[in-house]
């Protein structure tokens, strides 16, 4: 991503905001996973989405038509010693020259300079609420202004999130392919894995290629992967990962990456030996049937539900043919029974954070789809071990397809192309590769 995107939406963010306001971003802070010993740094979405600095420490601040600045960083200063243990930091400097900020400063002496800036300023933009620490300095440099006395003090508090993720909602081209590449990466690793499957192998060992494919390619993951076998597909957020496959079974991997601070969020479903069984294969079309009739919705000016309206129809039907849910259809449809087997929903807004911001209501109404939206596609069927008057073949047999798709001016793209989706398909690729 180019510097030239991110001032476009610093520009587009201070539009909303105009002149008098004042919006403070905070970037993420590192969290020690133990002792010493920190997770992997990821930076804020809604920081990284207007600064594109990726350093912790920092703070960005915008002000709309302020002369000395419009857009001001505050971050570490550059120091040796502190280099040549954690890697290099940008400084002030670079944020100026490489960042595009108007002015920057040492992140130590940002509680002097601050509340001058704020007190210029009528209307601070700030999302209260994620960071109590920060919450809480907020307070004290607004604080500080009044203990100052006769200094000017803003009139009110907004919360930033609303204007920031409305203009998250809608991805740029540059966005869009930035998505592509993560799904892209996605569809590869996913290739790979259903490849190297064979039965005997554990669940971690598919998950190794996942991550093979990850790093392979300078991508990361986006959310932790989930990789289920027989009984583990119907487990919605399973992570253990550590079942023997056995033969016969079908396996669950929803597992994506991330490329740029952009997600990929792909599942596929197959069996370990490469043969569906006539009851999962019936479960695996009924779900791809679904997923078809639910892609076929997506287009401008549909609205939110459409596609999840459509994937609920076919797999009540599905259901009732295939004698899992009994009844008349009016009445399964007006109970919502096909929940008892699909119990989440058919997708969601997919960005830079795999459940994407955005709202998905406006005014109580369902939102329109348009161009640029990027949504996931993801109806699922689960019949648990020991579910109760369901016929035993049926029993372990939990089966997603997950896809990812922008809206466009006529449709949709679907970005995660070129990975089986039909029985033939999958049957054609697992194990083609295993060793
Ligand atoms: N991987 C999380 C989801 O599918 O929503
Ligand atoms: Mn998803
Ligand atoms: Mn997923």
């Amino acid at each position: 991503m180019n510097q030239r995107e991110f001032a476009k939406r610093r520009r587009a963010l201070m539009r909303m905001m105009g002149k008098g306001g004042v919006a403070l971003l905070p970037a993420a802070t590192p969290k020690l996973r133990n002792r010493d010993v920190q997770y992997y740094y990821r930076q804020d979405s809604d920081f990284y989405y207007l600064t594109g600095f990726p350093e912790p420490e920092a703070l960005a601040v915008l002000a709309p038509g302020r002369e000395a600045g419009e857009y001001l960083l505050f971050c570490r200063e550059r120091d040796a010693q502190r280099e040549t243990w954690d890697g290099s930091r940008a400084g002030p400097e670079r944020a100026v020259s490489d960042y595009g900020a108007d002015d920057a400063f040492p992140i130590s002496d940002v509680d002097d300079i601050l509340p001058g800036i704020i007190e210029q300023c009528d209307r601070v933009y700030y999302t209260i609420g994620l960071d109590p620490e920060f919450d809480q300095r907020v307070i004290a440099w607004v604080g500080a202004l009044r203990d100052r006395g006769g200094a000017h003090t803003p009139d009110e508090f907004i919360a930033l999130d609303h204007l920031l993720h409305d203009l998250r909602l809608y991805k740029s081209r540059a966005e869009i392919s930035a998505m592509r590449r993560a799904a892209k990466i996605a569809v590869g690793a996913h290739r790979r894995a259903m490849a190297r499957c064979r039965p005997g192998l554990y669940e971690y060992e598919i998950e190794a290629e996942f991550l093979h494919e990850f790093r392979r390619r300078g991508a990361r993951l986006a959310y932790l992967p989930i990789v289920g076998a027989g009984p583990n597909a119907c487990v919605l957020h399973y992570h253990a990962n550590d079942r023997q496959l056995q033969d016969g079974e079908l396996l669950l991997a929803d597992v994506g990456c991330e490329w740029d601070c952009y997600a990929s969020d792909v599942t596929r479903t197959w069996p370990v030996n490469g043969r569906f069984t006539a009851e999962q294969k019936a479960i695996y079309e009924l779900v791809l049937d679904a997923q078809e009739a639910s892609l076929a919705a997506i287009r401008p000016g549909a609205h939110w539900n459409e596609p999840h309206d459509a994937a609920v129809q076919v797999v009540t039907r599905g259901l009732r043919r295939l004698g899992l849910l009994e009844g008349s259809l009016r009445k399964l449809l007006k109970d919502g029974a096909y929940r008892r087997f699909f119990m989440h929903r058919t997708g969601h807004w997919l960005g830079m954070d795999v459940h994407d911001v955005g709202d998905y209501r406006v005014a109580e109404q369902w939102r329109m789809l348009e161009p640029g939206m990027t949504l996931t596609v993801e109806p699922g069927i689960y019949i648990p071990p020991g579910s109760r008057g369901v016929g035993r073949r049926w029993q372990g047999i939990g089966v997603r397809i997950e896809d990812d798709v922008a809206v466009t001016r006529d449709g949709y793209d679907l970005l995660s192309r070129g990975l089986p989706r039909t029985v033939e398909e999958v049957e054609a690729l697992v194990g083609a590769d295993a060793i």
